[in-house]
């Protein structure tokens, strides 16, 4: 080895040592700058010296070029499924069923012949079979993901596969490499020292799954493209493993847990404990919520627990898997011939229901995004009464033809609002239409616009009251007026108890008005009065930002007060002048025109202005300016120079300072006390300076 794959191999195991500390033990040791400079420089080092790169490099979970099919791979051993239990009566029958077989000598528990409990009632058999000892028991969350199986070679991943059949699965390997907690080499085969007695081949099988988090996230990001939503947090897991382009499946946040092992060669294990134990240990993800449980009493209690948590974990579960922990005790237990018998998956109740969508209504977000909402006949999903459910936008609602009075099936995932899954179109009631949303707003009647390319439609009055809280807020922040102390809860009450309808009415407030909220002491109030006061002297871009225009940002707000420097410039700016400016496209200008169009925001913004609002213009950029040849005039008093030295500055750039003001003048520099040659440059229109912004035009 060169010093050159020397220092690659030293950066590989630094970075997979780090994803373990990361993924696997949820103790990162460095931080994510840290992390992304050693990444880099493995990818620079790589970049020029592309003759080293390998396959398990940490850089190579990018995605590779496009299959045109997935091959398909034979499981060494079966990946069997799960029988399934119901409820708490079938998890006992489970565990008689199981302690029978391994306290009995005569049954022969090789043959998939399975021995049959013919009643549940406890006979004296069974009693007896109670006071014999327990069996160990591991209580695992049944992910609702896919289920996968990795095979390392000497430590590395050379293949990933689908369950499939079960007996062949598809060849995924490619996005497999793309799960950034999927180890691409085990940590035994990571350093120099390879560990005495490491097997050379481990099959492990696992559940890839996306977080609710991950998937709400993702969601968002389709429907702002205009791409239709995931049903579920597993099609979005399940459609982005079988993406034939690795590089889409390394976008999504899948994540894998470890969950079994399927063949070994050159170790074993005692029990299903010590296995996940080592593989952790060897870097693979084990669920931290995975419990070992003594006895059938304990692994219900487990289930029961987990039923009532189902909401509060960061991934969705469909029920437990409970295993039989000994090695020994699951080799005898053996197996039916599609699942073990010493296993049983404990399912939940259901979180799917069919109902009947009672009416749509389109309801207003903060934003003004207009999303429509299923009212139905309430139905009880998984213990919840559901009466109400997204249908996300316009295009969701044409793609599933979803119709008032339609029999829909509901899911219910997570924390997330309840879903329509599909219409049953069996039971469409005649006489049904498909469902437009409307054309004005629901609540404030102003017009409903959804952009050319854009899924989200939106109300386009500033002072809907539907939004009139988001935008406040907005307008209030510390980037746009910077109104002290008006955050959320505060806005809630002024806009709930009627003292404000939008931005303007905040400068009507008095400490009077204010004092009157429940819970706001005098001192409160007269501090938010002052805050608000004091955000009345601002600038004209903070102001323009704080209007909340959609598509327009802080930068933006900047270039456009630059730009205009007169709020009424750019209040009656045409689309083709807005669109001249550089960094304004044809969609923000649109954006920026339909505001303004709207008597409702115009309103709004005078209302603001009468109550004093002063908007300072953007200092003008003097230096592209030529000053050769140019008239200055002086009036007023100066401070920190003298009339003569204020000549000599000028003439030094190569202009000259004269008396009084004519036409010809181009600055007028005006101190305190100003008077007649100030009105009179007023009069023409001559450019007038401030002491500061002369000596700023002189330095440039
Ligand atoms: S063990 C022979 N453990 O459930 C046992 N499966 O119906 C093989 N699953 O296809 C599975 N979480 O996708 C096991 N902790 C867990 C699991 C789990 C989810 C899924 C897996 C499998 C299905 C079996």
């Amino acid at each position: 080895m060169n010093t050159i794959q020397k220092r690659l191999e030293k950066l590989r195991q630094q970075i997979e040592d780090h994803n373990y500390r990361y993924y696997v033990l949820n103790e990162p040791s460095i931080s994510d700058s840290e992390y992304d400079a050693l990444f880099r420089e493995l990818q620079n080092l790589e970049s020029e010296h592309p003759e080293f790169i390998a396959p398990d490099s940490p850089t190579q979970r990018v995605g590779a070029p496009p299959l045109e099919a997935f091959g398909t791979i034979i499981h060494r051993v079966p990946m069997l499924s799960l029988e399934n239990a119901m409820n708490k009566e079938e998890l006992y029958a489970f565990d008689e069923r199981v302690r029978k077989i391994l306290n009995s000598s005569k049954v022969n528990v090789m043959s998939n012949e399975a021995p049959r409990i013919t009643s549940l009632l406890l006979t004296s058999e069974l009693k007896e079979l109670y006071a014999s000892k327990e069996i160990t028991y591991v209580a695992e969350p049944k992910l609702d993901g896919l289920a996968v199986e990795l095979v390392y070679v000497d430590g590395k991943l050379t293949n990933g596969s689908t369950r499939g059949d079960g007996i062949t699965g598809e060849d995924i390997t490619r996005n497999l490499r793309t799960v950034k907690s999927i180890p691409l080499r085990l940590r035994f085969s990571l350093f120099d020292e390879k560990e005495k007695g490491s097997p050379s081949v481990v099959e492990v099988r696992g559940e890839i799954f996306i977080e609710k988090k991950g998937f709400i996230q993702l969601n968002k990001t389709r429907l702002d493209r205009g791409e239709p939503p995931f049903a579920n947090p597993r099609n979005a897991a399940a459609g982005s493993l079988r993406q034939l382009d690795s590089s889409i499946t390394a976008q999504r946040p899948l994540k894998f847990f470890c969950y079994e092992l399927g063949y070994i060669e050159g170790k074993s294990f005692d029990s299903h404990e010590e296995a996940l134990q080592t593989l952790k240990s060897w870097g693979l993800p084990v669920n931290p919520d995975i419990q070992v449980c003594q006895g059938i009493e304990k692994a219900t209690k487990y289930y029961h627990e987990l039923e009532e948590k189902r909401e509060s974990l960061p991934y969705e579960i469909d029920g437990v898997v409970i295993k039989v922990n000994s090695e020994a005790e699951r080799n005898k237990l053996g197996a039916r011939s599609r699942s073990p018998r010493w296993a049983i998956a404990g399912k939940f109740k259901a979180q799917q229901a069919t109902t009947i969508v009672v009416d749509i209504e389109a309801s207003v977000g903060r934003t003004g995004a207009i999303t429509p909402v299923a009212h139905l006949e309430p139905v009880n999903v998984g213990g919840v009464m559901v009466s109400r459910a997204t249908l996300h936008n316009q295009d969701e609602i044409d793609r599933k033809d979803i119709r008032i009075g339609d029999t829909v099936l509901i899911q219910r995932a997570g924390d997330v609002i309840p879903e329509v899954i599909k219409v049953i179109l069996d039971k469409r009631p005649n006489g049904t239409q498909p469902y437009r949303l409307p054309s004005t707003c629901p609540i404030c009647g102003g017009d409903i616009i959804r952009p050319e390319d854009e899924a989200v439609a939106r109300c386009q009055n500033i002072s809907c009251p539907a939004q009139v809280k988001g935008r406040i807020e907005h307008f209030a922040s510390k980037r746009s007026m910077d109104i002290d102390g008006l955050g959320y809860k505060l806005i809630d009450q002024l806009v709930d108890t009627g003292l404000i309808h939008n931005v303007a009415d905040l400068y009507s407030l008095d400490v009077e008005k204010v004092s009157s909220l429940e819970r706001m002491a005098e001192k409160s109030a007269s501090n938010l009065i002052n805050a608000i006061d004091s955000s009345r002297k601002t600038t004209l871009a903070r102001f323009i930002y704080g209007l909340g225009i959609r598509n327009v940002g802080e930068h933006l707000a900047t270039v456009l007060a630059s730009e205009f420097k007169q709020l009424h410039a750019l209040m009656n700016a045409e689309l083709e002048q807005l669109q001249n400016i550089d960094e304004v496209g044809p969609i923000v200008a649109e954006s920026i025109v339909k505001f303004f169009k709207s008597d409702d925001n115009i309103n709004v913004i005078q209302q603001c202005l009468d109550s004093g609002i002063e908007l300072e213009p953007p200092p003008p950029d003097y230096s592209s300016q030529k000053l050769s040849g140019t008239t200055f005039v002086f009036t007023g008093s100066l401070s920190s120079f003298s009339r003569n030295e204020a000549k000599m500055m000028v003439e030094a750039i190569g202009g000259h300072a004269t008396n009084s003001v004519s036409k010809n003048t181009d600055y007028l520099v005006a101190g305190p006390g100003a008077g007649s040659k100030l009105t009179k440059a007023k009069e023409l229109g001559t450019t007038i300076l401030t002491e500061e912004e002369f000596l700023k035009l002189i330095e440039s």
